[in-house]
């Protein structure tokens, strides 16, 4: 059987589509805006740059020389002790665990695709209110969009690498690229922009606390996609003679400047038109579309593009979630790949369902486990948790396990003087500093 395996240009923007996600468009600006912009923008910044960087590129290299799904990688790598560290490879199932909120998410955007055509909400309140009625009573909507997504996504993953994965991020990614930056180069036209710039640049570091730099690590870690499996995933379908280096580079680029630009559209879009930076998980659901009913006709076909991008930045990084377990199935027992994607798409489909009434009322109460409802609960466990364990594991296996000499023969050519570095900072640096992430985010810090 022959090997399905990326082109070069192919690998970059599949691995750029997982990076570049909700958590870019969706996320980054609103926890961007809860702790005040600027500071908070350069602890991320600088935590992708050393500690992302470096975890991309060893993640890459796991895939790169194991070639096979995630657990078997692990497991081959490893010199001693491959029963164990073949459970490394199991954090691939948090992939699938991210998809179970990621997909009702997803669904809430093609929702908004459509409403947005024909209108929009005239304030911040209206907006509000449509969007808390198809968040706490409207299960049919959520539950026909989170069927759309699930059909969409696990059809993509039964195409495989070639004809599924490289195929549509080929096409989604350079259209998310060109409707961002449309927009961006509006934005640029408009008075608010240097607002928003200083709102995103200008640093105030009162406001930076544990808290802040705890969520802005663990923000680079989800944003870029590590952690999970999925860069690992793709990275075993890599060219032969890959550059590593710069694969990780353009991919740790594009999704850095994608959260940019798009933080920087929004952020300007609410000071001309909006209420300003507005805080929490509604800001692209609730502030923002209010915003567009202010621009007139354009404000709808901002909307509608905006809203589709975001769909588009979503749909590349789930069927990057999902293909992990899939290759696992496929690799390990067997499977065929139409089996193990309608498998794997049934499980996040159906838990999802659950993850979707836990925000309607009525399901609620019984969906609500101490602090947070089982949505929640699903974002907490995996950012908080399985996220850093898993670039902990990766970290400590490249940096320990496996042997320094192969190591180095694949990487020193590509990072040279450097190497040492990266090396370093792999070995001590970011496992410290994910343990203490860890610690904190469950609350022991
Ligand atoms: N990086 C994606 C985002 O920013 C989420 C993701 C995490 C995708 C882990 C794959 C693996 O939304
Ligand atoms: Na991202």
């Amino acid at each position: 059987m022959k090997i399905a395996r990326f082109s070069r240009i192919g690998f970059i923007l599949a691995a750029a589509g997982s990076a570049v996600g909700l958590g870019n468009i969706w996320k980054f600006p609103y926890i961007a805006g809860e702790f005040g912009g600027g500071a908070f923008v350069l602890v991320y910044l600088i935590t992708v740059l050393l500690i992302g960087f470096s975890i991309m590129i060893a993640e890459m290299l796991i895939g790169y020389m194991g070639r096979k799904d995630t657990v078997t990688s692990f497991e081959e790598l490893a010199p001693k002790h491959k029963h164990i560290w073949k459970f490394a490879g199991f954090q691939g199932l948090a992939g699938l665990f991210v998809m179970i909120f990621y997909s009702v998410v997803i669904g809430w955007i093609f929702n908004y695709i459509v409403t947005s055509i024909i209108s929009l909400p005239a304030t911040v309140e209206e907006a509000e209110k449509t969007f808390t009625t198809m968040l706490r009573t409207d299960i049919m909507t959520q539950l026909f969009y989170h069927t759309v997504s699930f059909t969409w996504i696990t059809y993509v993953l039964t195409k495989g690498i070639k004809g599924g994965i490289e195929k549509i991020n080929m096409i989604l990614m350079p259209s998310l690229m060109i409707i961002l930056i449309g927009m961006f180069i509006y934005a640029l036209s408009l008075d608010a922009f240097s607002q928003a710039l200083n709102f995103m640049f200008a640093a105030d570091w009162s406001k930076i606390d544990s808290n802040a730099f705890v969520t802005a690590v663990g923000h680079a870690f989800f944003t870029l996609s590590l952690g999970m499996g999925a860069i690992m995933t793709y990275s075993a379908s890599m060219e032969k003679n890959s550059n590593l280096v710069k694969n990780a580079f353009w991919v740790v680029f594009l999704d850095t400047s994608i959260a940019i630009v798009a933080g920087l559209m929004l952020f300007t879009f609410l000071y001309q038109y909006g209420a300003g930076p507005a805080k929490g998980p509604g800001l692209v659901f609730i502030s923002l579309p209010a915003a567009f009913y202010e621009m007139g006709i354009l404000g709808n076909i901002f909307a509608v593009l905006f809203f589709l991008a975001l769909a588009f930045a979503g749909l590349t990084s789930s069927v990057s979630l999902v293909e992990p377990m899939v290759q696992y199935f496929i690799d390990r027992f067997k499977w065929s790949r139409l089996k193990a994607s309608m498998s794997m798409g049934l499980f996040f489909y159906l838990i999802g369902i659950i993850a979707l009434l836990s925000n309607v009322d009525g399901f609620k109460e019984a969906l609500t486990f101490g602090s947070k409802n089982f949505f929640d609960w699903v974002d907490y466990i995996t950012a908080a948790i399985m996220l850093p364990m898993g670039g902990l594991l990766m970290a400590l296996f490249i940096g320990f396990a496996v042997e320094k000499q192969r190591v180095e023969s694949i990487l020193k050519p590509q990072l040279g003087a450097t190497f040492e570095i990266w090396y370093f900072s792999l070995r001590y640096i970011t496992p410290v500093a994910m343990f203490i992430v860890m610690l904190s985010l469950v609350g022991v810090l």
